[in-house]
């Protein structure tokens, strides 16, 4: 339209050479325009292209792949409790209800401030001298210092009777005192957190340590993986906590813990002195990932309403 314009304004063609350069103008001016529109076109081009790889790298990364949202992370130190609420599950309703601790408000949380790295490591540590006297054929041990329930080979020993009085060599007091200290700072949030009367929340069991690796499983007991409610698999916990021992992504990778919730599945990565503790119902169905490689540690503490199925600290024999 523009050159159409110009051309009219220039009649009549009168003059030979003025034709001439006019054309020649026209010519150029038609030349840059076709320039810059083989460009815009290459760049369209382009750009088309771009976005059709990133949508095939989308699909493909996608397609046999879940939907995962990463909740919290392990380089993210969370100066505040993250806390998400979910509605309570039924499961509940088929228990005696026990006012100021059967679970009114459900939902998960995540705090970094309960426990401190240096205390975790301290607590990695009798974690490492207690599963160095056993240790599963497969890649999950547990050491249950209630019990004394450890893994060895692909059954369980009692330490305080396997090893009797040489136990006072691997543990000490000041151990103990530790998880008793530990414990109760885990009560104390779990109770603030769902606005329970702390008095009437009573640990149970099982109650212990676990140590995971890549290790091929050679019992069900190995079998960490499953999708599994606590309060199906063991019906007196009513609220559940993890206190994470190593770090993910440093000391093992794989291994999160992930929250299954049908629209999507939310994973907490391990970050030592993290807790993590969540109402015990299907409103909180969850996972473990396979640990791909490193050791995982964690401590899981296990609490009932129940007073029947209460348990006491553990203690030196
Ligand atoms: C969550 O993960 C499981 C496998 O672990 C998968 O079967 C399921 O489809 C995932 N859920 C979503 C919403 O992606
Ligand atoms: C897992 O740990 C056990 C015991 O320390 C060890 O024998 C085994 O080689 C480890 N496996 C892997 C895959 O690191």
């Amino acid at each position: 339209m523009p050159l159409q314009l110009r051309r009219g304004n220039v009649k009549p063609p009168d003059n030979n050479s003025v034709e001439k350069k006019i054309k020649r103008g026209n010519a150029q001016r038609q030349g840059s325009w076709f320039r810059r529109l083989r460009g815009w076109l290459l760049l369209g081009l382009l750009l088309g292209l771009l976005l059709l790889s990133a949508g095939l790298a989308w699909f493909y990364s996608n397609s046999d792949d879940d939907i995962t949202e990463v909740w919290v992370r392990q380089s993210h130190l969370l100066q505040e409790k993250k806390f998400f609420e979910v509605p309570c599950s039924e499961d509940y309703e088929n228990y005696q209800r026990y006012p100021g601790c059967t679970p009114q408000k459900c939902g998960r949380a995540v705090t970094d401030t309960v426990v401190t790295r240096e205390e975790a490591e301290r607590m990695r540590r009798i974690a490492e001298r207690g599963l160095a006297l056993g240790g599963s054929d497969g890649g999950a041990s547990i050491l249950d210092l209630h019990s004394g329930a450890l893994s060895r080979g692909q059954h369980f020993v009692n330490i305080y009777r396997y090893f009797g009085d040489q136990i006072k060599d691997v543990f000490s007091e000041e151990d103990f005192q530790l998880y008793r200290t530990m414990r109760q700072r885990i009560q104390e949030a779990v109770a603030r957190t769902f606005g329970l009367d702390v008095s009437r929340l009573y640990l149970t069991k099982p109650t212990f340590f676990s140590r995971m690796n890549g290790t091929e499983a050679k019992t069900a007991h190995d079998e960490y993986w499953h999708p599994h409610i606590d309060k199906v698999t063991y019906g007196s916990f009513d609220y559940t906590s993890l206190l994470y021992l190593s770090d993910y992504g440093s000391d093992f990778g794989g291994g999160r813990f992930v929250f299954m919730d049908g629209v999507a599945n939310r994973t907490v990565e391990p970050r030592s002195g993290r807790v993590s503790f969540f109402s015990s119902g299907s409103e909180n169905l969850h996972r473990v990932e396979k640990v791909r490689w490193g050791t995982r540690f964690a401590i899981t503490v296990s609490f009932t309403c129940d007073p029947a199925h209460a348990i006491t600290d553990p203690a030196l024999p």
